[in-house]
């Protein structure tokens, strides 16, 4: 900066001079039209707007004028700089609407193309209806317990009540692990049935007992359109005092109820099981037609093939040779079983007509069925 200067003549002082700001001006006004992008135009700014460019350090000696010349010199300075301001500001706005169309352009998502997200599964309807089943009992005051699918000979059939030559278990039914041998006093099998969870869940707990068990089951079947070689059961059990076929009954009709609508009945039929005596099989009536279809060709039901009731499961009253297996005293405790087949279930619940369905895993199969959970 030049020392002050009293007699001063603007002209003298260079950077002053109006050719010379005019010159500043016009320098900086070509470098930002020049600049083509909003980096370029920020070094142009750094270099004639920043505290060391040529107009700011005009604009400073403007302080070492005398009074009289300071005016004149800097009304000459703060125009050039008004001047470029603008300049800047508008090239700024020009720059910043250029990027951002170009922005738009080189970032535009196309919706329309394929992509390829992996599409979300869904849960087996077999796992659905087993946990809706479970529900149904645990809000009664269940417990659900489970057991091995490979099982104990004693525990599938032995604390059962099965005869040693119970035609069940036969090589033709009954998936054989190890025989038994003279080492051991049981052999071990894939289990044909939950009912062996019954004896388990007895041998675990002190009555009352009040389980409810879920699993999967293995029969020597072929695979067909009704047949599968595994397959799940759900098994109930009751044990406390004083517990009658009335308590079966109404237990079961509750669930029927609770699955499949209100008001529905149930019957039993009497049946044969080692381990239950007076054993049954229970029906319920058809939740479609309700009894319509039974006489009547109009009315002709699928679910229930006009019969009016649908087959649901074997139950009975705990056989007291099965109470002293699993050590409970049949004076004292009786109790009740049921035991049914969940993909019969499913197949007349939702019209399913071939059991290789639930077991192929084709995803078109389980999607209908929704993300029930
Ligand atoms: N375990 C039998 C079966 O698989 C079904 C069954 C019948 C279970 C009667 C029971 C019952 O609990 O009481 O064929």
């Amino acid at each position: 900066m030049s020392a002050p200067n009293k007699s001063y003549d603007p002209v003298e002082v260079e950077a002053l001079k109006p050719q010379e700001i005019e010159r500043m001006r016009d320098e900086a006004l070509a470098a930002f039209a020049a600049a083509a992008d909003l980096e370029a135009l920020r070094e142009a700014k750094a270099a004639h707007m920043g505290d060391r460019s040529p107009l700011a350090l005009a604009n400073r000696e403007i302080g070492a004028l005398p009074p009289q010349a300071k005016a004149e010199a800097g009304k000459r300075v703060g125009m050039a700089r008004g001047a470029v301001n603008k300049a800047l500001a508008a090239r700024q706005t020009e720059l910043e609407a250029e990027r951002d169309a170009r922005v738009l352009v080189e970032e535009a998502v196309d919706v329309t193309l394929p992509h390829d997200r992996v599409p979300a599964g869904a849960r087996h309807p077999l796992t659905t209806l087993c946990e809706r089943i479970e529900d149904v009992f645990v809000a009664m005051g269940y417990e659900v317990a489970e057991g091995p699918e490979v099982e104990a000979e004693w525990f599938n059939f032995d604390a059962l009540n099965f005869e040693p030559d119970h035609p069940a278990r036969a090589m033709q039914d009954t998936f054989f692990v190890e025989g038994k041998d003279k080492k051991q006093e049981s052999g071990v099998v894939l289990r044909t049935h939950t009912s062996p969870v019954q004896v388990r869940s007895m041998l675990d707990r002190e009555p009352p007992v009040y389980v409810v068990c879920p699993g999967r089951v293995y029969r020597t079947d072929e695979l067909d359109a009704t047949h599968t070689p595994v397959f799940h059961q759900v098994e109930l059990l009751a044990i406390d005092e004083g517990l009658t076929m009335a308590d079966l009954k109404g237990t079961i009709e509750h669930m029927v109820r609770s699955l499949f609508g209100e008001g529905l009945t149930t019957r039993l039929r009497p049946n044969y099981f080692p381990f239950t005596e007076p054993s049954a099989e229970l029906d319920m009536e058809c939740y479609v037609c309700r009894g319509e279809s039974v006489g009547n060709p109009e009315k002709a039901c699928r679910t229930c093939s006009s019969e009016g009731w649908i087959e649901l499961g074997g139950c009975g009253m705990v056989n007291p040779r099965v109470l002293v297996a699993a050590g409970i005293d049949p004076e004292k405790y009786s109790g009740f079983a049921f035991g049914f087949g969940i993909e019969r279930m499913l197949m007349f619940r939702h019209n399913v007509e071939d059991m290789r369905d639930m077991v192929e895993g084709d995803v078109r199969f389980t999607r209908p069925f929704g993300m029930e959970i």
